[in-house]
């Protein structure tokens, strides 16, 4: 399979590298800014085990998304918000077979693609882990996780693909529960945007845990609200989340001792979003919420004030304000 990466940042830069990596064809679409930085510095994709070098010239980074014509899939990897602007082009630039999967957050992506690209076939896709672009042309994976893939007909071929080049991959026939709960867990992406702690914190902090408690537990009042189901998280019920993160720190050591592996500076992408001045995917995460509430007769305010802290902070500029936690609390009313 030729593949083509549209909107190749963290998670496009990753993957596309991974399977470069592995000599499959593959050809990258992107800013001009990471054109210049992988032709200067080549590609290099890091995980806790592996380091993988790509020397300049060895990967085709483009800028024009007419390099992905001839491409069997493309995996749709920008945020959230530029979605229906590259289901345009791709609408006009690929062949009627070609498979389009969002490697993207948020539960409306694929049916945002879906409506743009006719007959070819749409995979929803989940991304379960965490990376960062670090610079000089290194994408880094700071967390342990795979890919989850829906199975869609005439898509076959993608899942293989995507395991030769050392990616962990699950098909599902029915990805939509997998999506919501895996926006719950989004959900703090926001919280470590506005602090500016590394992920870890989340779990090591009493005023933080209680803050994602209060976050998740509201979604999930909300999705029931709704009849929307969500899919167990680690064999557990996801209402189940927001009770482990009230425990005493002791208890929730060890609840999740035998969670996820994850760097100690982890970040969110939502925080490299404040950072570098761009908008957030926060309407598709904890705004989703607020319209499926609002779509119910339900309310959200925890979220509702979230939403509105990130909205602030995109106005500003600047990147993360920094907000500490107790201050966080304090204005979200947890
Ligand atoms: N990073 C993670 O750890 C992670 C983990 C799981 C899921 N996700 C999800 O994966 C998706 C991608 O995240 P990411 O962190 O990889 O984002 P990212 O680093 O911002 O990468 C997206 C890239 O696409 C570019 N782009 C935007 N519009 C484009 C267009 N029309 N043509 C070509 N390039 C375009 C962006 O440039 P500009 O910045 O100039 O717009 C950016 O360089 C998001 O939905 C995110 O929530 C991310």
């Amino acid at each position: 399979m030729r593949i083509g990466i549209h909107g190749a940042g963290s998670i496009g830069c990753f993957v596309g590298g991974r399977l470069a990596a592995a000599g499959l064809p593959v050809v990258l679409v992107g800013r001009e800014r990471l054109q210049r930085e992988i032709g200067n510095h080549g590609l290099t994709v890091s995980d806790f085990g592996e380091r993988l070098v790509l020397p300049a010239g060895a990967v085709r980074y483009a800028t024009d998304p007419r390099a992905l014509a001839e491409c069997d899939a493309v995996l749709v990897c920008v945020k959230s918000a530029q979605t229906a602007e590259v289901a345009a082009e791709l609408a006009g630039i690929l062949r009627p077979d070609a498979v389009v999967a969002s490697f993207q957050n948020g539960v409306r992506n694929p049916e945002t693609l879906r409506a743009a690209l006719g007959s070819r076939p749409v995979v929803a896709s989940i991304v379960d882990f965490n990376v960062v672009s670090q610079g000089e042309g290194v994408f880094h994976r700071g967390t342990d996780g795979g890919l989850k893939l829906e199975r869609v007909a005439g898509a076959d071929a993608l899942a293989p693909t995507l395991r030769r080049a050392g990616l962990e991959v699950l098909e599902l026939d029915a990805i939509a529960p997998h999506q919501w709960t895996k926006l719950l867990i989004n959900l703090n992406n926001a919280v470590v945007a506005l602090t500016d702690e590394p992920t870890p914190r989340l779990l090591q902090d009493p005023t933080l845990r209680r803050v994602v408690a209060a976050l998740i537990d509201e979604a999930v009042g909300v999705l029931r609200a709704a009849g929307i189901p969500t899919a167990p998280l680690r064999g557990l019920p996801v209402s189940v989340m927001p009770k482990i993160l009230r425990l005493p720190t002791p208890l929730v050591r060890l609840v999740t001792r035998r969670q996820m592996k994850v760097d100690p500076e982890a970040r969110s992408s939502m925080w490299e979003d404040l950072q570098r001045g761009r908008p957030t995917e926060i309407d598709y995460l904890n705004g989703e919420i607020l319209r499926v509430a609002e779509a119910h007769g339900a309310s959200a305010p925890v979220n509702a004030r979230l939403v509105a802290a990130v909205r602030d902070a995109e106005a500003a500029g600047g990147g993360s304000p920094g907000t500490s936690p107790v201050a966080l609390a304090r204005a979200l009313g947890v």
